[in-house]
């Protein structure tokens, strides 16, 4: 990420989140000044817990909507990278002012701090959901419009990159947007394989799935979502980069199901589908997205999206099920 090679003083919103404690990691690791934004509600501090007492790394317990307190943190940094949003979907269709508040308000206060303290790049974890349901073109490139969410979630981000792209124009800002597809590994919090290592630690001979199994998405394991995200930053430099981070395959919610029955050691399990094309209103049953505009400038993953899949469930099972586990 290092533009010139020079130390870079970065503030993570949602630092302490799945992917936000992965990326400090590697941000840290890379010499940069670190400090981890984050309230908590869905983060935890033990993510962060190989970076505590580390020098260059501060963690500030707080909310992206206590805008004041969000200046004060900001003051001082050259970049943000922008992971901080509501990531339990399905709890944004019963409760629909969530990402309005979590994404789309919060996000404005991360560009307005932005403005006011002079910080002028900005990294924004935006995803697939944006291209709404059966896209006409797949797999979907990022050229692809007009989008229509089906998500108060997806609806959230698109109006974040809008929001973006406004800033970007009138305050001289540049944006790095990454759509991502599903991300899969340790400390994982949410999605299909943790949700079914859930439900096995709670019931070994049964595990439910929304659903009829066939939904199918691209997997992207979180040390290619960090890699991938560094690579776009340090090699992109328009005013507005956008860019879809994605393997070029996908994994069906089935083979999700029979992996974390195979590795959880719970062979007897019997595998019930809900039934239906999609696990709830606004999930997104078929996503295939094209990795091509990346890949152009050198990019391609590690893993594909079924070997992400393999290594996320092994990495989740051990830490969330396995005798030592933390439980889910
Ligand atoms: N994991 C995926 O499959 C996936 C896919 C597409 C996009 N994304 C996006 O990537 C980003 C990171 O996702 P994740 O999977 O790590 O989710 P996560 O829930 O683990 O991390 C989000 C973090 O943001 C924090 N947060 C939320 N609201 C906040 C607020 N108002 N103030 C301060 N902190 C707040 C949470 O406590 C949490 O630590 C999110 O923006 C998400 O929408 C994730």
């Amino acid at each position: 990420m290092s533009r010139g090679g020079a130390v870079r003083r970065v503030l993570v919103t949602g630092g302490a989140g799945f992917i936000g404690s992965a990326l400090c990691e590697a941000l840290v690791g890379g010499g940069h000044e670190v400090t981890a934004y984050d309230n908590l509600l869905l983060g935890r501090r033990a993510f962060l817990a190989p970076l505590e007492g580390n020098p260059r790394f501060a963690f500030v317990e707080a909310d992206l909507l206590d805008a004041p307190r969000l200046a004060r943190a900001l003051d001082g940094h050259d970049l943000v990278f922008h992971m901080a949003a509501n990531s339990d979907i399905e709890r944004g269709t019963r409760q629909t002012d969530l990402d309005l508040r979590l994404g789309t308000l919060a996000t404005y206060n991360v560009l307005e701090s932005m403005r006011t303290v002079g910080v002028r790049e900005i990294v924004f974890a935006s995803t697939s959901a944006v291209y709404g349901d059966r896209p006409a073109v797949v797999p979907t490139p990022e050229t692809y419009g007009p989008l229509f969410p089906i998500s108060f979630y997806g609806a959230s981000k698109l109006a974040c990159e809008a929001l973006m792209s406004a800033f970007a124009h009138a305050c001289s800002m540049r944006c790095w947007i990454f759509r991502f597809g599903n991300v899969i590994g340790r400390n994982g919090t949410h999605g299909a394989a943790f949700d079914f290592i859930r439900r096995l630690r709670e019931d070994p001979r049964l595990l439910r799935v929304l659903g009829d199994g066939r939904q199918a998405k691209p997997y992207l394991h979180v040390s290619d979502c960090v890699e991938g995200m560094l690579f776009g930053h340090a090699r992109a430099g328009e005013e507005i980069n956008c860019f879809n981070l994605t393997t070029d395959g996908a994994t069906a919610v089935r083979a999700i199901a029979e992996a974390v029955v195979r590795e959880t050691g719970c062979r007897g399990a019997r595998i019930e589908y809900a039934g239906g094309e999609r696990g709830w209103p606004g999930d997104v049953p078929q996503v295939r997205l094209d990795g091509s505009r990346l890949a152009a400038l050198g990019w391609r993953p590690r893993l594909g999206s079924d070997e992400a899949v393999a290594r996320g469930v092994r990495e989740l099972v051990a830490q969330y099920f396995g005798a030592n586990g933390e439980g889910a």
